[in-house]
């Protein structure tokens, strides 16, 4: 048997939190059948905006093991810990800034960083309105550098039906990129399925 691909899910301080909660839920009931291992963190403010859009307790929700911000201990924070992709859901533009100039100063920002070095996955789901120059140069650097930058923008041309679908416009496409097979959104077949307002 094939070992268990490691993730990593971060969760930093932007307004967007139930994204990251529709992607660990995805993961809490897929993740051992499609032989994922997930790890997660937190930043301070990460925690602060979950509890206030979202309100669970992640340790109480969610069995995978879990890092304080500042826990340069954790395995991922090594390239040879052998972790395959990394997400950060939202993605704080100040979390941004610490990857696209290097400061490994706190755990997520380290991270990224290894998975750059690594030439591994590294998706940033990017969350702020507008953008200032500063943003996005700093977009422009990450990319350059590996990343793939998905706004958490969500879309439409699927029809969702109430906020869970639509959040799952921006989740469908951040599991696809970390090449995780799902079903979380209807995909573009060339029909078109919205057909207006139906009031
Ligand atoms: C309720 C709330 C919502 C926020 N939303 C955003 C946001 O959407 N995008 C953003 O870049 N920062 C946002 N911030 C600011 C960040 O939390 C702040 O810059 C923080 O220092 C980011 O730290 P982190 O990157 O370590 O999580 C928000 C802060 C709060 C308190």
């Amino acid at each position: 048997m094939s070992r268990p691909r490691k993730i990593v899910v971060a969760v930093t301080g932007a307004s967007g939190a139930p994204y990251a909660a529709r992607v660990l839920d995805f993961l809490r009931d897929e993740a051992a059948e499609l032989g994922l291992e997930p790890h997660v963190v937190f930043t301070k403010f990460g925690r602060l905006v979950w509890a206030d859009e979202v309100g669970t307790d992640p340790a109480e929700a969610y069995p995978f093991p879990t890092y304080a911000p500042g826990d340069m201990m954790a395995p991922f924070s090594s390239g040879s810990s052998g972790f395959e992709a990394m997400v950060v859901i939202p993605c704080t533009a100040a979390a941004v800034a610490r990857i696209a100039s290097g400061v490994s100063s706190d755990l997520v920002s380290r991270a990224a960083d290894v998975m750059l070095k690594e030439r591994r996955k590294l998706v940033l789901v990017v969350r702020e309105s507008p953008y200032s120059l500063i943003h996005l140069r700093n977009m422009v650097a990450v990319t350059e550098a590996g990343a793939v930058v998905m706004p958490a923008s969500p879309s439409f041309y699927s029809a969702p039906e109430g906020v869970e679908q639509l959040l799952d416009t921006v989740t469908a496409r951040v599991l696809d990129q970390l090449g995780i097979d799902n079903d979380r959104m209807r995909r573009w077949t060339g029909a078109l399925v919205g057909h207006g307002r139906k009031s």
